[in-house]
């Protein structure tokens, strides 16, 4: 596949790191268009991929455009690619935010995929989920499964709405759960525990769960249920989120997230 990037940063190095390492496509394939100097040279050695600043050149040595440049610089990227592209390539954005009907609009082009991928899609354990316009036809539809499953997980939904939900529990959810384990460290800590030992002992507790939940596969209230004895330690602290209402501020937190989602997205 001959794949184009228009901004590497953060994300841009994690798609082409992943396109790579998974064999998806290969360096002499793969463009890159980088505003951004440092990045641009840092992206040509580590990869040996071609590297310009004009998105123009990368789009017409590509049938696969990838957006990854952050939302506010989205209006000026669209002065210079909008309108640049030729039927049958594809744009796969993951501009957190902005919704096809805004990407068809600048761009001038309408076979688009937008994505939405979480932050350790990074480091291929992502959870991307996404949707396409009708334009898109069935290869290209295999194409962006290929391209976003290469950081991890994906979900296909057919609506952008479902785009709005998955952004409030798996787009913003890695900081649900590192905000958890924060709390569970400072917890740690009050009860007598040293940072260093709390911290190693809430990173194994979650990786072991994740784990664990997954290799007995049943549902997690029964696994819940196998650690929690009655009258016990489990039962006490369990108890405590039950009178703080837990589930009911988690369901506060991600309708938030679900309607500033919205809101972004106009
Ligand atoms: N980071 C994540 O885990 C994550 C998760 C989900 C979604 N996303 C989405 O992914 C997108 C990229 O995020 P990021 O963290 O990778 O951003 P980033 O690190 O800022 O990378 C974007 C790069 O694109 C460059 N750029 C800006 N305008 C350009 C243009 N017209 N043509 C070519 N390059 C251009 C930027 O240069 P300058 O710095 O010089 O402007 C920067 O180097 C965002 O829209 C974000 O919403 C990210």
């Amino acid at each position: 596949m001959k794949i184009a990037l228009i901004g590497c940063g953060n994300m841009g190095q994690a798609i082409l790191s992943a396109i790579i390492s998974k064999g998806v496509s290969i360096a002499e394939h793969l463009s890159v268009a980088e505003v951004n100097q440092a990045c641009r040279e840092m992206t040509a050695e580590k990869f040996g991929v071609f590297t310009t600043d004009n998105g123009v050149d990368a789009i017409r040595r590509s049938d696969i455009i990838i957006l990854a440049i952050k939302p506010q610089n989205l209006d000026e990227a669209f002065k210079q690619i909008g309108g640049k592209f030729s039927q049958g390539q594809l744009v796969i954005s993951i501009i957190a935010g902005k919704c096809l009907g805004t990407l068809k609009d600048g761009l001038k082009y309408d076979a688009i995929v937008r994505a939405m991928p979480n932050t350790p899609a990074q480091i291929g354990y992502g959870m991307t989920v996404w949707t396409a316009t009708e334009a898109v036809d069935g290869q290209q539809m295999a194409q962006s499964r290929t391209i976003l499953g290469a950081m991890g997980k994906e979900i296909y939904v057919s609506d952008e709405d479902s785009i709005d939900m998955a952004t409030a529990v798996s787009g913003s959810g890695p900081a649900y759960v590192f905000l958890f384990m924060e709390s569970l460290i400072q917890a740690a800590e009050r009860i007598g525990l040293p940072h260093d030992k709390a911290y190693e002992m809430v990173m194994q507790l979650m990786s072991g769960s994740i784990r664990y939940a997954h290799s007995l596969d049943k549902p997690l209230d029964r696994l819940r249920e196998m650690v929690t004895s009655p009258g016990g330690t489990t039962a006490a602290a369990l108890g405590v989120f039950a009178n703080g209402n837990l589930a009911g501020l988690v369901e506060e937190a991600v309708t938030a997230a679900y309607k500033r989602a919205k809101e972004l997205g106009g």
